[in-house]
């Protein structure tokens, strides 16, 4: 990525980055590439081919320090330190599991037992960006939440995320374990999408090594453990009528809807998400 010569324009820049990312297995090099040089020079990617500007010698330094982090195989979204979730931009960082688009399910899952007239009560548990707490709050102006997390640093970025979404107000968010410290009858939606991956499965490439293992994993053969936990409490905690919406691995969604309904509540749907997977299970309080 040397300037050799010529003018330091984006479009040598890029091109010598695809190379890079390319020779690093990166699935779209030059659309990473991309992406990483709107990050640093805050230039719309639609503009960049018919851009004539001179990248000036800071957004070069930047843009070549993020792509040795992604070619070392960094997760694109920490490399840029946000990420889309439900139309909300969020920062990311290694306290945080990154959102998925597959947790976008629970939202829609969640969405209809919010009704928008109603000032009503969310509690996320696990909520780490506060992806699903944020993204609710957004869409029902009337509901305040509670995002509750065992990482202090996971809880740190959250408070970050509702403040910069103008949605601080709303949104508090307590250092905690699942429903252990929280009042019974507060809620009228609980959501999470606890940590469930077995360490013997096989995960994406980086994931393992950059994202948050309290995040991700459960104890080898309890797959349910975090579940079983919510579950003791969640009719206690929910008010009549409440909602739970929880994520699901892949393949896993019947058997927790069975133990959602052995907890004594009623399960309304499991819903697939966008790849057809069932993704997320809803049951409400009798
Ligand atoms: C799979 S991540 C989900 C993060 C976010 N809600 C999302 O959907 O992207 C699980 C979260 O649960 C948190 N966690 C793990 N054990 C917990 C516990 N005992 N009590 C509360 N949160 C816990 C992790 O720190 C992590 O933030």
């Amino acid at each position: 990525m040397s300037r050799r010569g010529g003018e330091r324009t984006p479009e040598r820049l890029l091109a010598a980055a695809a190379r890079i990312l390319r020779r690093a297995g990166v699935d779209e090099p030059r659309a990473e590439a991309e992406c990483l040089w709107e990050g640093v020079s805050g230039t719309p990617r639609a503009q960049l081919r018919s851009g004539r500007a001179a990248a000036t010698a800071a957004h070069a330094r930047r843009f070549h320090a993020r792509v040795r982090r992604r070619a070392a195989g960094e997760p694109l979204a920490y490399v840029e330190g946000e990420v889309e979730f439900y139309g909300l931009r969020l920062r990311v960082d290694r306290r945080v599991l990154i959102p998925r688009p597959d947790s976008e399910t629970v939202v829609d899952a969640a969405l209809p037992r919010l009704p928008p007239e109603r000032a009503t009560r969310v509690l996320d548990l696990g909520t780490g960006s506060g992806c699903l707490l944020l993204a609710l709050l957004s869409q029902r102006p009337r509901a305040r939440g509670l995002g509750v997390d065992r990482s202090a640093g996971a809880l740190a970025l959250a408070a970050e995320n509702a403040r910069r979404l103008g949605l601080g107000t709303r949104a508090g968010f307590v250092r905690g374990s699942w429903l252990d410290a929280v009042a019974p009858g507060c809620a009228d939606l609980i959501v999470s999408n606890p940590p469930y991956v077995e360490p013997s499965e096989a995960l994406g490439p980086g994931v393992a090594e950059h994202e948050p293992h309290l995040a991700l994993f459960t104890p080898p053969g309890q797959p349910y453990r975090a579940y079983d936990a919510i579950l003791h409490r969640a009719r206690v905690v929910l008010r009549p009528g409440g909602a739970l919406v929880l994520e699901a691995g892949a393949g896993r969604a019947r058997a927790l809807a069975e133990r959602c309904a052995a907890a004594g509540l009623r399960v309304l749907e499991v819903r697939r998400d966008l790849g057809g997977i069932e993704r997320a299970v809803a049951a409400v309080a009798p």
